[in-house]
């Protein structure tokens, strides 16, 4: 089910308000990815997508029925490759980035006091170097919230030792572009590896122990260039990923057995369409109850029975040369079936989307029984 543009689903999954805001993380490298929508319009952007979650940024984007206008990064990472290349190929958004830092494939160009749009809401572009020469936070037009990636994170900064940092510099980023804002302002960071996930303006002029309190320009150079960091892990091979905007070498890209769309649950699915089209070449696995089976609702003519109770004592039973696609009345038993058949190593599974309701909803023949 997807929803329209400006639909009621947007509008409670934004809890009833104006405007949609979703916080994503990616484990593994500890970034934050960022989701704001205008409910009026349907119109979203994405900041900081990660190259590995670009499937579930995806789904999300689709289950909630936003139309993205751009995918914006703070800066060139250096320990993750942006998803913005891959959302840009799937939805047509922009690749938003600093003209600073010269990447490939940038078709948004950003500039300090630039705004970019989405539906009637948008961001405020603000320079914050120091980090990086390219370094970018993004402000919500209201100032209630602002996107510091790693120029400011929860009680600390982005490290000044690479990457033309200075710590001169962001030092005059944080007290000129974002501690400036209201006191009330939240800001998101675009990293936390301690649990931490949102502050505000005030705390951290309050409490962060590098240039909150009384720290001066000064005490903040000292800290900034005492630390000791190690090498970050991933620059090798983020960084020239990073300057293509994420786009992958080559076309080495895997060739998917079938479009298959994934769930925001990380289900993998296929429409009815596409299904009945290349039924010939797949087994259809129907997981109801034989008396459903039989019953005056029909099934997909060839399908193979299995009752999801005794699926997993009979997986071995079921073809291993044809991709199977996993069928019940609604697509819920099947979602379960078709994680027991991925987490037995069948590669090629997936689910009927909507389930045979929706196979006949949608016009599909259903064998009745005589
Ligand atoms: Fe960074």
């Amino acid at each position: 089910m997807v929803a329209s543009l400006g639909s009621p689903l947007l509008r409670q999954a934004a809890g009833g308000g104006s405007l949609l805001f979703r916080q994503l993380f990616d484990a593994p490298t500890g970034t934050f990815t960022y989701l704001l929508g205008d409910v009026g319009s349907g119109e979203g952007v994405l900041i900081d997508p990660v190259f590995e979650q670009h499937e579930r940024d995806l789904s999300l984007v689709r289950e909630l029925g936003l139309r993205l206008v751009a995918c914006l990064d703070t800066h060139a990472h250096a320990d993750h490759v942006t998803g913005s290349w891959l959302m840009h190929q799937a939805t047509g958004s922009a690749i938003g980035l600093a003209a600073a830092v010269g990447a490939e494939n940038v078709t948004l160009p950003l500039h300090h006091g630039d705004r970019v749009p989405f539906g009637g809401r948008g961001l405020e572009v603000r320079s914050t170097p120091g980090h990086t020469d390219g370094c970018l936070s993004f402000v919500v037009d209201d100032h209630a919230m602002a996107f510091t990636g790693d120029a400011l994170l929860v009680r600390g900064c982005g490290r000044c030792d690479f990457q033309q940092g200075d710590a001169h510099t962001l030092w005059a980023s944080i007290t000129g572009q974002i501690l400036s804002l209201p006191d009330s302002c939240l800001l998101y960071p675009g990293h936390d590896y301690t649990g931490r996930s949102v502050t505000s303006v005030a705390e951290e002029k309050a409490f962060n122990a590098r240039l909150g309190g009384d720290a001066t320009e000064r005490d903040f150079v000292g800290h900034m260039q005492a630390m000791k960091l190690p090498h970050p892990g991933r620059i090798a091979e983020a960084l020239p990923g990073n300057m293509r905007s994420g786009r992958p070498r080559g076309d080495d890209a895997p060739v998917a057995w079938a479009p298959l769309q994934r769930s925001y649950a990380g289900l993998p699915e296929l429409l009815p369409a596409w299904v009945a089209e290349h039924r010939g070449a797949l087994t259809i696995l129907d997981v109801r109850s034989s008396e459903e089976f039989e019953g005056p609702d029909g099934r997909i003519a060839g399908s193979l029975l299995i009752p999801l109770p005794e699926l997993e004592a009979r997986i071995a039973t079921i073809p291993a040369e044809r991709p199977v696609v996993v069928v019940c009345h609604s697509g819920s038993r099947s979602a379960l079936a078709t994680q027991q058949l991925l987490k037995a190593g069948r590669q090629q599974v997936a689910n009927l989307h909507g389930g045979l309701s929706r196979w006949q909803a949608e016009g599909y023949p259903l064998d009745a029984p005589h």
